[in-house]
């Protein structure tokens, strides 16, 4: 590592550090010495208040415009015109090796879904920027549907600002399937085939959504989880780089960032979920924030024993009793 890169990550340290043993100051304005910023208010005006060329990685979850309590349900066309002026004021301020992240589901009208990554497609590409994955979130909690499949995946639509930018795969490797498979023809014959370090998580992500039962639910209605945001924050920033979150919520993004020694900053309308995030920032802080272990599978109910996986009405003692249909 440089010189230059070095001597700020070991500041950036040191002043982490003595944050968790102090408690972290969270800022309500924008500052480039920040650790936290949370402002109270349009994330319009709290961009308007940073530089350009300062954010290493943008990643949010707008409004959908479905009518959720924090947003007015618009015209899919002006939607779209207020996403355009938020996106390319995040791009004025992201710096040339970095990174947006937005992260959507489908906008519904009259029964019918507009998927808003293909909806907003377009206007990061007027803004110069380059997609580099369209990962599907998949998670197995939701709304049952009874005209359509349940909808169980949304989509993290991943740009670049230039092609030269910053990404580092392994903090984020996970396990391979076969860790002792080795080359059986070749020059490599004989060595293993793997990468010691694990491979690459690929585009399909599994992460339990942000439902009753999940370890982080606050009384956000759609909170990331944070291993998600972990993710595109270890691979995408270096130490004390700063992640901005337009649309804070809960404040994930600032969490994600902060327990990686990195800079967060984000813009929140609602007072409720404003408290919320700076609490959990504390809290994350000092070690103390209920997060879902990365490492932990998936939940399996059979794995785990549950005698309800098993219909009643299959069951050969109901079948014999007729209690479900009544024979003629
Ligand atoms: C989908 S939620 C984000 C949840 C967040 N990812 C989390 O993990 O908690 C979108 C949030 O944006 C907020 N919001 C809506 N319009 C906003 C605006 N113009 N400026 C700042 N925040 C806004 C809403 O109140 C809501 O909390």
């Amino acid at each position: 590592m440089s010189l230059d890169r070095a001597i700020p990550q070991a500041l950036g340290t040191l002043i982490l550090t003595r944050a968790m043993l102090k408690g972290c100051k969270i800022a309500t304005k924008y500052s480039a010495r920040n650790r936290a910023t949370v402002y109270d208010g349009n994330c319009l005006d709290l961009l308007a208040s940073m530089p350009d060329e300062s954010m290493q990685l943008v990643v949010t979850s707008p409004p959908y415009n479905i009518g959720k309590e924090y947003e007015k349900r618009l015209r899919l066309s002006d939607y779209l015109d207020q996403q355009r002026d938020v996106i390319s004021e995040c791009t004025r301020v992201l710096r040339p090796d970095g990174h947006i992240c937005w992260q959507v589901g489908n906008y519904t009208q009259n029964g019918s879904i507009v998927p808003l990554d293909a909806a907003l497609y377009p206007i990061f590409c007027d803004l110069g920027l380059k997609m580099r994955n369209r990962i599907v979130w998949h998670f197995e909690h939701g709304l049952h549907c009874k005209n359509r499949f349940s909808g169980r995946y949304e989509t993290i639509n991943w740009y670049t600002k230039t092609d030269d930018y910053y990404f580092d795969l392994d903090p984020v490797r996970v396990p391979q399937k076969y860790p002792g498979k080795r080359h059986f023809k070749g020059p490599k014959a004989g060595e293993f085939s793997c990468n010691p370090l694990g491979k690459n998580p690929g585009d399909v992500w599994v992460f339990p959504n942000v439902k009753s039962n999940h370890v982080e639910k606050t009384s956000h209605p759609c909170q990331f989880p944070v291993e998600l945001v972990e993710r595109l924050v270890l691979s995408m920033t270096r130490e004390d780089d700063s992640v901005l979150d337009p649309f804070l919520g809960a404040g994930t993004t600032i969490v994600a960032a902060m327990m990686h020694n990195r800079r967060g900053h984000g813009a929140e309308i609602v007072p409720e979920y404003i408290e919320i995030a700076k609490a959990r920032i504390n809290q994350a802080v000092r070690g103390t924030l209920p997060v879902r272990p990365k490492d932990r599978p998936v939940f399996d109910p059979k794995m785990a024993g549950k005698k309800l996986t098993t219909a009643p009405w299959l069951s050969k003692e109901w079948a014999d009793a007729g209690t479900l249909f009544e024979k003629e």
